[in-house]
């Protein structure tokens, strides 16, 4: 039976304001001291180039203290300034810090608050906010003969960390009235992240004795226009979740009509909302790293955790007096990945393409609209014919971080023009948290340096989310979804530079392979070509078990003295391994980070043997106009191995 509804109406509105006018659950029959809770509420206002952040802090009293004046503020980020009083029980003050995070300590009337609540943003009312996305789902089971109430939730996702508690409206959880009886819920969250701007827990079906009742359109709005649910002989008001003052806490309350006393079981959904911001509210996820130059153009990307403009200013002079725009392409990590419910945020990567660029030139560029614009930056064109530079080599850097890092540092610090990778740049090629490591590591290399990768074995995976992104090398087969991006060349100054892909077939009858050849064709012909690089990630030649590559000497080894490649620089195999191939050195540099070799190895694998070096190491290649010197150093940067290589 349908219980009277004006009458339940007026407790359910007393028991819904208590939740909506304090934002917290009803107190415990015991309540503790009195708060005297300071907000404090920070929000990013400006952010200069020198990366100094400051934020507007607005404090508010949120009980009353009799002996409270005024808010002393101290914070370990650094000098509060300007507070000022702006209506009664809030202030306003400026901080200005570096950007990592920090506490500000709070003293009111004498009493400092034992513990201060963290720097957080909390948005306007019209925020702009994302649709709605489920992150949780809960059960909660009422058993009106023992008067318990107990909660289950499912499917809390890692990167929400929601944890969800029960209570019974306090002092009367259970009331009997009549032949109904009325329970009051809330559950409550915590360790939500900090900038949501909406949490709705909703009930979504009810069920007792064997029998579910779904009721999505079940709203049956009084005339006072409090929405309700009404399931049969069960009445429930919904209720969005009210954001608490610290927006990662939040509560949501229900009250709860039946008639009869068997347990019954509830079903609903946790959404939230997330912000939609401007554009000087994007951050770094992978700071701005260079790749694919030319002598008249160069690739610059980056990636940010909001979606922005794609702006960089750049020009022959840190006046910096040109503007380029690029694309932003919207990550959709959850769909790309499978996950029906969300796990990551959504991530936004920027491609600007500059062009028109002198050669052999160096240029200055800075990345706008983000909060922290980069200083001015460098990198240098292609170098024309005639023209000396120098480039790194580096390979199988994956999982070493301490060793990659370090190894990045000395190249850094050497004068290269730019940097080639011999593939498997990272372990799982699948995982951003990966691709974010790596990019974090290469950042001072990369950021002045443009990079050519080959794609090793372990950078295969989900290519089209991550690799291909990241370098959309110019592709000779754009239209085919398996090659593209996986093969290029390009020319630097007297030196024609070929990346394969050795995870793909190199038969004569292959793509690749017939692509291979008319490109080392071509260089052949061209006069100002002196010198031919090859990368490719598996080695043609190597002494060790790891390093065997059949299909490399039968078909690409032929084809290489055939079209006059002098080096071939590889890795796949976690050692510095130098052969002498009927005089043009092929060069193993997989000393990049991954686990060195165990060094299993038979001779008759690599009749070119030279020599051998156990440990974390990289290529300096210095090019002139009739020789070239390959420098290998270890990871303190010793120089322990070297080839001079001329030709007339
Ligand atoms: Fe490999």
């Amino acid at each position: 039976m349908r219980p009277d509804a004006s009458a339940i109406l007026g407790r359910t509105l007393a028991l819904a304001a208590l939740v909506f006018l304090t934002g917290c659950p009803p107190a415990a029959p015991t309540r503790p001291e009195p708060r005297r809770t300071l907000a404090v509420i920070g929000e990013p206002q400006y952010i200069p180039a020198d990366g100094a952040s400051c934020l507007r802090l607005f404090i508010r009293l949120l009980e009353a203290h009799s002996s409270f004046r005024a808010p002393r503020l101290k914070s370990d980020l650094g000098r509060i300034q300007d507070l000022t009083q702006v209506s009664s029980g809030q202030w306003v003050a400026n901080l200005c810090a570096g950007n990592e995070t920090g506490k500000v300590l709070l003293q009111a009337g004498g009493d400092t608050i034992a513990d201060p609540p963290s720097l957080y943003f909390v948005p306007p009312a019209d925020y702009p906010a994302s649709e709605p996305v489920p992150v949780a789902g809960f059960t909660v089971t009422v058993d009106p003969l023992v008067q318990t109430v107990t909660i289950a939730s499912s499917d809390i996702l890692d990167g929400y960390s929601i944890e969800l508690s029960v209570y019974l409206y306090d002092p009367l959880p259970f009331l009997f009235d009549g032949d109904t009886v009325e329970v009051g819920v809330v559950i409550e969250g915590t360790n939500t992240p900090w900038d949501l701007l909406e949490v709705r827990a909703e009930i979504e079906t009810i069920s007792r004795r064997g029998v579910t009742l779904d009721n999505p359109d079940g709203r049956d709005p009084e005339p006072s226009g409090v929405p309700y649910y009404y399931y049969g002989g069960f009445l429930a008001t919904s209720r969005a979740a009210a954001l608490g003052e610290n927006p990662s806490s939040w509560t949501a309350g229900w009250v709860i009509h039946f008639s009869g006393d068997h347990p019954f079981t509830l079903t609903g959904t946790i959404r939230v909302r997330l912000p939609v911001p401007a554009d000087d509210r994007a951050g770094f996820r992978i700071r701005p790293f260079l790749s694919m130059a030319a002598s008249d153009a160069i690739a610059i990307a980056w990636d940010t955790d909001h979606e922005s403009q794609t702006l960089v200013v750049y020009g022959r002079d840190p006046g910096c007096e040109m503007i380029a725009t690029g694309t932003e392409e919207r990550n959709r990590i959850n769909e790309n990945l499978g996950w029906t419910t969300p796990r990551y945020f959504d991530s936004f990567f920027h491609r600007v393409e500059l062009i028109g660029l002198q050669p052999d030139t160096v240029y200055y560029y800075r990345v706008l609209s983000v909060k922290a614009p980069t200083s001015p930056q460098t990198f240098v064109t292609a170098a024309v014919p005639g023209r000396a530079f120098s480039f790194g080599v580096i390979g199988d850097t994956r999982t070493g971080d301490a060793y990659h890092a370090a190894l990045i540092r000395r190249m850094a610090g050497k004068s290269l023009n730019f940097y080639l990778h011999v593939g498997d740049l990272v372990w799982n090629s699948g995982s951003e948290s990966e691709w974010l490591k790596f990019f974090h590591i290469e950042a001072p290399l990369l950021k002045n340096h443009p990079i050519f990768p080959a794609v090793g074995n372990h950078d295969t995976a989900r290519m089209d989310l991550f690799y291909r992104r990241y370098f959309h090398p110019d592709s000779p087969f754009p239209d085919s979804a398996e090659l593209r991006g996986r093969m290029y060349s390009f020319d630097w100054g007297n030196s024609h530079l070929v990346s394969i892909d050795t995870d793909l077939p190199v038969t004569p009858d292959s793509p690749q392979y017939q692509w291979l050849r008319q490109d080392l064709e071509t260089a052949t012909r061209n006069p100002d070509r002196k010198f031919t690089f090859v990368l490719e990630h598996h080695p043609v030649y190597s002494l060790f078990a790891h390093g065997r590559y059949p299909d490399g000497q039968t078909y690409l080894e032929p084809l290489y003295e055939t079209y006059d490649v002098d080096a071939v620089f590889s890795g796949h195999v976690h050692l510095y391994e130098r052969s002498n191939v009927l005089g043009r050195p092929y060069i193993t540099t997989g000393g990049g980070g991954a686990p060195t070799d165990s060094g299993e190895s038979d001779p008759s694998f690599n009749p070119y043997y030279v020599g051998s070096f156990f440990g974390y190491e990289y290529l300096i290649v210095s090019v002139r106009e009739h020789y070239f010197d390959i420098d290998a150093f270890d990871l303190k940067g010793n120089l322990f191995d070297q080839v001079h290589y001329s030709k007339p």
